[in-house]
């Protein structure tokens, strides 16, 4: 079978996936070529020249390596923009088949980019509007499996779960596969143990997010690569805090763990002040760091947040406590919210990771298409996450506008 999501990130979970790599494969390709283009420049220029005009031919090599990069930034950037605005051919069969979608929190600000796609990309694709039921699971479980066994009463052709509690997963998953209805988790990584579990019985059942640990090593990497690598009050430690969602979940958990150990993985001495559960809330994002500023003053340096919506939390009360982001404090989110985006490029925060809730959503529809369709799914699908800086924060915002 075909892989016809997005990028799909290189899973080592999942061994189908690599020979679907070939795009990611020639672009890390590229990027090789063009520092070893950068290499060898610098050393033949370099041996032959005085101290001052050996630093000014090593700039030049530079400056040409970051235009080279960035046009390939670009590039790869277009090609997500083509790829959002593809429109898929309309399958007018489906106009009688029933989706069923529980999404575990309207409330969510991600989430609800997320459904908002996903509903308009299942038009897309063929299925009526009217046939599509999306349920708000209120945050809680006994809600959203009450609204799950509506679904199966109901006889959908095809479910669609954002679960509340990813350890509900299997009993979730014992009751669709029962009723003989394919099912899509999104967002939530219902575990390994669960996936295999699909695996091994041949059940039509997938799992389509991101990787989660990519989102963390971005976050660290973006502070390693700061000039002075997160050491806003340089005495040679960088002291954050961390903000975390709801720590049930894959996503806060890797976060929080990848996020400092790509920092330590640049050579950065860390402490940890204090880690929190915002359970991906602003309100609760911007008392956690209004809590631990006043606590711990001018030793932050970094602020984490596991996502976005914490991140505008946080920033309010940096602010409110006359600090300045990318000045005396730095601070990263995860989603790519268009806010936070535009605070990016505006130099009000340090950088976010693109959550890419269309990859997703688009993939999760094809999928449960393939199912209605009673075509082979995979188990896993990841679509990769993509760094947002100052560098590139203009273009990201063109394409989630
Ligand atoms: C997003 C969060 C969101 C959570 C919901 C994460 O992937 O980054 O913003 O609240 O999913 O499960």
């Amino acid at each position: 079978m075909v892989f016809q999501g997005w990028n799909c990130y290189n899973n080592p979970r999942n061994e189908n996936q690599n020979k679907k790599q070939e795009g990611y494969k020639m672009k890390r390709k590229l990027i090789s070529a063009l520092l070893a283009t950068a290499m060898v420049a610098s050393m033949v220029v370099v041996p032959v020249m005085a101290d001052e005009e050996t630093e000014a031919a090593t700039r030049l090599p530079q400056k040409l390596l970051q235009k080279l990069l960035q046009k390939l930034l670009q590039k790869l950037l277009q090609k997500l923009q083509q790829k959002k605005n593809a429109e898929p051919v309309a399958n007018p069969d489906l106009a009688d088949k029933k989706v069923g979608v529980c999404i575990y929190q309207f409330s969510d600000n991600f989430m609800t980019l997320f459904r908002t796609e996903l509903e308009d990309y299942l038009v897309k694709l063929g299925f009526s509007k009217e046939n599509i039921t999306i349920q708000d699971g209120q945050n809680d479980q006994a809600t959203q499996s009450n609204q799950i066994d509506a679904f199966i009463a109901d006889g959908v052709d095809v479910l669609i779960i954002n679960p509340v509690n990813t350890s509900s997963a299997e009993t979730i998953t014992d009751k669709v596969v029962d009723a003989g209805i394919p099912l899509v988790y999104i967002n939530r990584e219902p575990g390994e143990d669960e996936e295999a579990r699909w695996d091994e019985n041949g059940w039509d059942v997938t799992y389509v997010g991101c990787d989660a640990r990519q989102s963390g090593t971005f976050q660290g990497e973006e502070i390693a690569e700061l000039e002075n690598k997160g050491d806003a009050d340089g005495d040679g430690v960088v002291r954050y805090i961390m903000v975390q969602g709801d720590p049930e979940n894959v996503d806060a958990q890797y976060r929080t763990e990848k996020s400092v150990e790509a920092l330590k993985a640049a050579g950065v001495e860390v402490e940890e002040l204090t880690k929190q559960r915002g359970d991906w809330d602003q309100t609760k994002g911007q008392e956690i760091t209004a809590n631990a500023l006043s606590q711990y003053g001018d030793k932050i340096d970094v602020v984490f947040c596991n996502n976005d919506a914490m991140a505008l939390g946080a920033l309010q009360a940096i602010e409110a406590a006359g600090r300045t982001v990318n000045k005396d404090i730095y601070l990263v989110g995860v989603d790519a919210l268009v806010e936070v985006v535009e605070n990016v490029m505006n130099d009000k925060m340090t950088g976010t990771v693109f959550n890419d809730y269309f990859g997703q959503a688009h993939t999760a529809a094809d999928k449960a298409l393939d199912f209605v369709n009673g075509k082979d799914v995979d188990n896993v699908y990841m679509v990769d996450y993509v760094k947002v800086t100052t560098e590139n924060a203009g273009d990201i915002l063109e394409m989630i506008k």
